[in-house]
């Protein structure tokens, strides 16, 4: 290699670097944000007084001692403990460390400190999630009305079109070639629509059904279907546990949903029914670990965490007896296991390297 060669890669490999430390700042003032609004959220509830001098606690004893619903003070309790603001001891057993006491949990104590955080959050969000800590029931995306819906779309956008027409769908066993050929393809979960729509003009052969039991969603992607004027989209108002229609489907995909589903055994077990015997499901998934210690390695974990209580958790516990998943919930162990119940035979895992995400490729 010469030497000018050499000079350039080490000075592409300096940028990236660089680039890489510069947005792990910035994506840490997010986190932040999360993480006081979490604090905010735990003082008025009583969470830290309630810890104080108790030793590690399991989120069953923390329910006991405040009246408030177990699965919801979970994945509180995690999120703190990837913020290092409560202390990990396996399995699932957190503890306000001694040193928290006055700062978090002694209202008297000049050193406290929980009382200026605000919540930073919109007032209404926050209220509404510290009743589902009370009641265990949380809320759907539809609630979150039209807006919401269109928030990652630009992304999803850019995604699809370089990443899942162009590279994703070739890796799967056969399925480029129904989809050129004519191929019955749903969205399950499509939200903003922007996959759906890739699909529909990469494979004007196939006709795709895009679902999604928010309304506001298939509005928006009934907007883009006339936009685009698309002849191979069809739209659906409909959860994953009960698919429209009867038709079997060559490929049915769901990208990060499952985790946000109220019944996903139920959902999957719908999928196994109404693919072909040789048809695909193509799962994405957020990347995580089965066992919560081995995810503390991930930087923007309280983040992740921030998202489920907001928003994954939530929704999949929107209906009472929610299986409630939330974020980090559809891992690589749990995904296979329940696409095994459901009666699939081959589970792929496939490793596009998204750092956020991971793939699976499931056939009946
Ligand atoms: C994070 S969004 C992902 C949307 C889209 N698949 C994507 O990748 O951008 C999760 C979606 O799952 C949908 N969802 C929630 N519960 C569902 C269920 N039981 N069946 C199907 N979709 C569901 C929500 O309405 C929401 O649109």
């Amino acid at each position: 290699m010469r030497d000018a060669d050499a000079g350039a890669i080490e000075a592409m490999a300096q940028a990236k670097a660089a680039q890489q430390a510069y947005a792990g700042r910035v994506w840490g003032y997010r986190q932040a944000e999360a993480v006081a609004a979490m604090i905010y959220v735990g003082r008025e509830l009583g969470l830290f007084e309630a810890m104080a001098d108790a030793g590690p606690m399991s989120a069953d004893e923390l329910a006991t001692k405040t009246g408030l619903h177990s699965r919801w003070l979970l994945e509180w309790m995690r999120l703190q403990a990837a913020a290092k603001i409560l202390v990990y001891e396996p399995v699932d057993r957190f503890m306000l460390p001694p040193e928290a006491t006055d700062i978090l949990a002694r209202p008297a104590s000049r050193a406290y400190a929980a009382d200026s955080f605000t919540g930073g959050y919109p007032m209404e969000q926050l209220t509404g999630l510290m009743e589902s800590f009370r009641t265990g029931i949380g809320k759907t995306y539809e609630s979150d009305g039209p807006c919401a819906v269109t928030k990652s779309e630009a992304r999803h956008i850019k995604t699809a079109r370089n990443q899942v027409v162009p590279v994703m769908i070739p890796a799967l066993d056969g399925v480029q070639e129904k989809l050129e050929r004519g191929a019955l393809v749903a969205d399950v979960g499509c939200g903003d629509g922007a996959l759906a729509v890739a699909l529909a003009q990469a494979f004007p052969r196939s006709t795709i059904h895009a679902m999604d039991p928010n309304a506001h969603a298939i509005a928006h992607v009934d907007g883009l279907v006339r936009q685009h004027a698309l002849a191979n989209l069809s739209t659906f108002v409909a959860p994953a546990e009960n698919l429209p229609g009867e038709d079997r489907y060559d490929l049915i995909i769901t990208f990060d949903c499952v985790h946000d589903m109220t019944d996903p055994q139920a959902a999957i077990g719908e999928i196994h029914r109404r693919l072909k015997p040789d048809g695909t499901w193509f799962i994405k998934d957020i990347r995580s670990k089965p066992n919560f210690e081995d995810n503390l390695r991930n930087p923007m974990l309280a983040m992740m965490y921030s998202f489920s209580l907001f928003t994954c958790m939530s929704s999949a516990m929107s209906a009472p007896g929610g299986a409630g998943l939330g974020t980090l919930g559809f891992n690589p162990e749990i995904a296979e296991r329940m696409s095994r119940q459901a009666g699939f035979t081959r589970f792929r895992m496939l490793d596009f390297k998204d750092p956020g995400n991971l793939y699976y490729e499931v056939r009946p």
